[in-house]
């Protein structure tokens, strides 16, 4: 089993990571007790194998009480109760989604879009342009800055892309942030780290000084819902796969599990990118050769 790893950059916004201060008793006299604490992170632990840190009960708390507000329920024990029941259904999805961190940016960690211009995508983008098939993944794609930078990336190799058979598969568990994702419309604060060129080519500004991705970008991406924590529609192999800032919101087990998953996803000549602070762990270091920072390949036989 893999040591929990340990969330670092984003442990000021996700109900799983340290404290910064100690549990709000709730400031509308709504309190949330230990048990129902207890029973939304067993609920969240069980749907989307998220790990929520009892210290972080405040966060929790004040998240849910968005929901509580919405659905006009005052007792955090009526709410449980509901997620719990079979009407509750919609509204567990609604409860799994407040809980969800969504922290993302254009080119985040911006040396993995480095190897994936000069090391992954190179060879793919000749077997592209002979008609072979390419595939992608950002498992955990947030608003879309994940896979547009992506599909930015293999545009700047090779403007023709979209009339390839490159696809980059985008998914979420989260619909909300996922209709924010296929929507693509950003503010132009969040183009910052995006060069001059990207900017003007993969970017329509609009009227309300919004930008909209551009066609060429939205043909490479395909956006769906999946939870990583459930069985996947997919079978084919994955030339790529993105996973970063997500394995930290699980426990430890369920990361060891996503890993193996991966490796049984990806290509043989294929590359696993994770997040900064995220790390493969003893028991799944046979199935991956490191291959750059928090870069990972298929072993294929060779050591960790
Ligand atoms: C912090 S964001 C990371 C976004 C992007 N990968 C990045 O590094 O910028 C984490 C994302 O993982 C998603 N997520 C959390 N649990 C998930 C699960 N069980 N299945 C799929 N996505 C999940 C959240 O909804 C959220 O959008």
């Amino acid at each position: 089993m893999t040591p929990a790893l340990r969330p670092i950059a984003e442990a000021e916004a996700h109900p799983g990571a340290p404290p910064e201060q100690g549990p709000d008793q709730g400031s509308e006299g709504i309190v949330m007790t230990e048990q129902v604490f207890n029973g939304v992170a067993a609920i969240a632990r069980r749907e989307a194998g998220l790990a929520l840190n009892p210290a972080r009960s405040g966060m929790v708390r004040s998240r849910l009480m968005r929901r509580l507000r919405a659905l006009g329920i005052n007792d955090f024990g009526v709410y449980l109760a509901y997620v719990s029941s079979p009407d509750g259904q919609e509204e567990l999805r609604q409860m799994i989604s407040a809980l969800t961190t969504n922290v993302t940016n254009f080119f985040r960690e911006s040396h993995h879009f480095d190897t994936l211009r000069d090391r992954a995508l190179p060879p793919l983008m000749t077997r592209a342009a002979s008609g072979g098939r390419v595939r992608l993944w950002s498992a955990g794609c947030s608003a879309g800055q994940e896979p547009y930078s992506m599909a930015m990336t293999i545009l700047g190799l090779d403007p023709d892309a979209p009339n390839r058979d490159i696809r980059i598969l985008a998914s979420d568990i989260d619909d909300a942030i996922l209709s924010t994702a296929r929507a693509g419309i950003y503010d132009r604060a969040a183009l910052e780290p995006l060069d001059p060129r990207q900017r003007s080519t993969c970017f329509h500004p609009r009227p309300d000084g919004m930008a909209e991705v551009a066609p060429a970008l939205r043909a490479l991406v395909r956006f769906r819902p999946l939870n990583l924590h459930a069985p996947w529609p997919m079978s084919q192999k994955f030339d790529v796969i993105f996973c970063r800032n997500v394995l930290i919101y699980f426990d430890a087990e369920t990361q060891a599990a996503l890993l193996r998953r991966f490796a049984a996803a990806l290509a043989p000549e294929g590359w696993l990118f994770l997040g900064h602070s995220e790390r493969v762990g003893p028991g799944e270091q046979s199935l991956f050769r490191r291959d750059g920072v928090t870069t990972f390949r298929p072993s294929n036989g060779a050591r960790f």
